[in-house]
């Protein structure tokens, strides 16, 4: 199939690119590289041996996607272009809701008036706010975001169905991701955030490489078997799998939203201690304060995935982490510079 990755030079655009192609599809990438270099798809078609075509382009561009659906007959589109960092969007609510809902409301609009009418959407385990129960089915009650990035992927998920409703020729996958991780073995690409990352596996990234002092823990008074936040950590590998199986298992219209993670939740502290295992020595840090607006524990029921989309991860926490230390060893200053 030929699919539109919008966003496809992201961190998990990337990934996804790659899988689509050894599956034998034809990821067409656009981007506008707010967030990403030109080089992650270079280093994509390195790991392929395939020539990928890429369009630098804002999705809120209306005239660039014309030209872009005119030129290629897509079959699906996997759509991750968006602003994703949680702070900032507290910061640039105006900002944050005019790309990530303006671009998604230009993308389907041109997609609509291409007759291309498959979507995957990229959206979040923050969705679900504070947990109704544990582990989190797509059943649990959505709402309560605490930050306006989460409560725009709660919007789109809401623009995508009604959009269903008008037209029931549209076939749209919502995928809520828990916790990605990791990086591609070859350790060519990976996650390669600008400016102090807010994250903790980035964050513990550059005190591997010396960039940063410590690791500040966030709390160490959760209800949580060390006190420690648990996450569902999933690796970026097997989540770019999850989008492979979504365009190829999904084939007759409706609104079909999946969990994609591992169903297992993991500390802070494990998370650190499956790092030092990956570089080999200790690694310094201290409990510091609780961050506003975190949750206690957050994983997934990722069974309907695996039933559905015959997907399931399979990826553990110390691949996670170990894939992460050679991208960092590899790329010390990321993809940009
Ligand atoms: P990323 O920032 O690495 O990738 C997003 C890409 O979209 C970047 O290459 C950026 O340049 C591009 N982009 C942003 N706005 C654009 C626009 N208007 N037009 C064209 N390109 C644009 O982020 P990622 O981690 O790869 O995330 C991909 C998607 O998954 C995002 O929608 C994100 O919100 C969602 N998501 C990410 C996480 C996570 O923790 N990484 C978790 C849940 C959901
Ligand atoms: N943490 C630390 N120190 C840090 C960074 C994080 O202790 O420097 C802790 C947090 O308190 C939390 C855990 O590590 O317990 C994970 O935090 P992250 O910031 O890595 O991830 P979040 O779970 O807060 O959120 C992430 C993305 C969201 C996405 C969500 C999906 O940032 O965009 O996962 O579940 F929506």
């Amino acid at each position: 199939m030929k699919i539109l990755v919008t966003g496809g030079a992201g961190y998990i655009g990337s990934h996804t690119c790659i899988e689509l192609i050894k599956a034998g599809h034809e990821p067409v990438v656009v981007d506008s590289y707010v967030n990403s270099f030109p080089e992650a798809t270079r280093r994509v078609e390195k790991i392929t041996g395939k020539k990928v075509k890429a369009y630098e382009a804002d999705i809120r561009d209306r005239k660039a996607l014309d030209r872009i659906f005119s030129e290629n007959k897509f079959d699906f589109v996997i759509h991750f272009a968006g602003l994703k960092a949680v702070g900032e969007s507290c910061a640039k609510p105006l900002e944050y809701y005019d790309n990530n809902i303006g671009g998604t409301l230009c993308l389907l609009q041109a997609m609509r008036d291409h007759g291309v009418k498959r979507i995957v959407f990229s959206s979040s385990a923050t969705v679900y706010g504070t947990p109704e129960r544990l582990p989190l089915d797509e059943d649990c009650r959505v709402g309560g975001t605490t930050n306006p990035y989460g409560t725009s992927k709660l919007y789109q998920e809401g623009i995508l169905r009604d959009l269903y409703v008008a037209d029931s020729g549209f076939t749209v996958v919502i995928l809520r991701y828990f916790n990605p991780v990791g990086a591609h073995e070859s350790g060519l690409i990976g996650e390669d955030p600008q400016g102090i990352p807010n994250n903790l596996t980035p964050y513990i990234g550059r005190v591997i490489t010396g960039k940063l002092k410590e690791i500040n823990v966030f709390g160490d008074d959760y209800d949580t078997p060390d006190g420690t936040g648990v996450r569902d950590y999933i690796h970026v590998v097997d989540l770019a799998k999850g989008h492979v199986a979504a365009v190829e298992k999904i084939n007759a219209p409706g609104v079909y939203t999946y969990n994609l993670g591992t169903g297992n939740g993991y500390s802070v502290l494990d998370v650190i201690h499956s790092f030092e295992k990956a570089c080999g020595r200790k690694l310094p840090y201290r409990i510091a304060p609780r961050r506003p607006g975190d949750i206690d524990s957050n994983y997934a029921d990722a069974s309907k995935a695996e039933k559905e989309l015959g997907w399931k991860a399979t990826l553990g926490l110390d691949e996670m982490c170990k894939s992460v230390c050679v991208w960092m060893e590899k790329n010390p200053d990321g993809l940009g510079k």
